[in-house]
């Protein structure tokens, strides 16, 4: 029997798209002038926007938030389960390594997320080889820099487009 087409999440129904939270943690504001080596030239303005464009094509609604302080991503983490979205990018940032609040707001939520990191944790000093978050994470990208969250979005638009 010949397989239906997919239907495209902007198909699916256009008055209510899919949400998508990008969150991103401590010290992140400073991308484009924070040490470049490790975290490359992008600023945050940049790679939000990049990724807004992207979810928009898709017909997919993204939101974008970055707070130096555990509280706020963790009021934003409750506040995205009351918002019904689908899925979270999170960089933790410093807070990968620290929070159990946080990774607990993650995990009461239960909204499934994607871990990124723009420097390779693993090649860093070793307090960085721990995350709270990994273990929770449909997956983590480490290292790829600022293309870290372009590719965590195309695979969770294609996840939405088949869900
Ligand atoms: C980071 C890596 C963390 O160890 C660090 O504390 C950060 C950024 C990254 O994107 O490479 O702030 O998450």
């Amino acid at each position: 029997m010949k397989k239906k087409k997919a239907t495209s999440s902007s198909e699916k129904n256009p008055a209510n798209p899919p949400k998508l939270l990008v969150l991103h943690g401590p010290n992140l504001n400073l991308l484009g002038t924070r040490e470049p080596d490790y975290y490359g030239l992008a600023t945050l303005a940049e790679i939000n926007l990049a990724l807004a464009r992207s979810a928009a094509s898709a017909g997919v609604e993204l939101e974008s938030f970055q707070s130096n302080h555990e509280g706020a991503l963790i009021e934003r983490v409750h506040a995205a389960r009351e918002q019904g979205v689908s899925y979270i990018i999170i960089n933790p940032a410093a807070f990968t390594h620290t929070s159990i609040a946080l990774y607990d707001a993650m995990a009461a939520t239960g909204i499934p997320f994607i871990e990124v990191h723009l420097s390779n944790v693993h090649a860093r000093e070793s307090f960085r080889h721990h995350s709270y978050f990994s273990r929770l994470a449909i997956g983590v990208i480490t290292g790829l820099g600022s293309k870290g969250y372009l590719l965590a979005l195309e695979y969770l638009l294609s996840q939405i487009s088949s869900d």
